[in-house]
């Protein structure tokens, strides 16, 4: 079916120039991308976004870090989006990232690893809702 997911550029990859390469890589794979903006998080909204993490021992440095400088949110559309965007992005270590992947040729170590995606439709749901209105989603 078609689904939409969550995703975000990280601040490793925004700062490096890599957002138009890693967008190709969504594009390539057949994902669309229907919504997307540039925006710099607060280390509030960080951990909001991220809550789930809250007891984990790098949730203060992974919140620092997402606010640290600007992210690009976007959604990615497209036949099963939320398996296909985390084939595309690869493992969140780097070091087991298949080639080819974002994460293989571009993420920098486990925390600071390019992209985020969402791992479930209940998850993409919300995350989609976290930064995006209906208006903005133009399939
Ligand atoms: P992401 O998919 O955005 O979801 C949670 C993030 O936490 C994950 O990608 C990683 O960037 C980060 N993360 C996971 N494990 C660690 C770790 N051991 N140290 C630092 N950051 C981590």
């Amino acid at each position: 079916a078609t689904e939409r997911t969550l995703s975000i550029i990280k601040p490793d990859a925004t700062r490096r120039n890599l957002t138009g390469k890693i967008n190709a890589k969504f594009e390539d794979a057949g994902l669309r991308i229907v919504a997307q903006k540039r925006i710099q998080l607060t280390i509030a909204q960080a951990g909001e976004f991220y809550a789930v993490h809250k007891e984990r021992p790098f949730f203060g440095e992974l919140t620092e870090f997402m606010a640290s400088e600007p992210v690009v949110v976007q959604v990615l559309e497209g036949e099963g989006a939320i398996a296909k965007n985390r084939e595309v992005m690869g493992a969140t270590n780097p070091a087991d990232a298949a080639p080819g992947t974002i994460r293989a040729e571009f993420a920098e170590s486990v925390g600071e690893n390019s992209v985020h995606g969402s791992d479930a439709p209940e998850t993409a749901a919300q995350e989609i809702a976290f930064f995006f209105s209906g208006l903005e989603l133009v399939g």
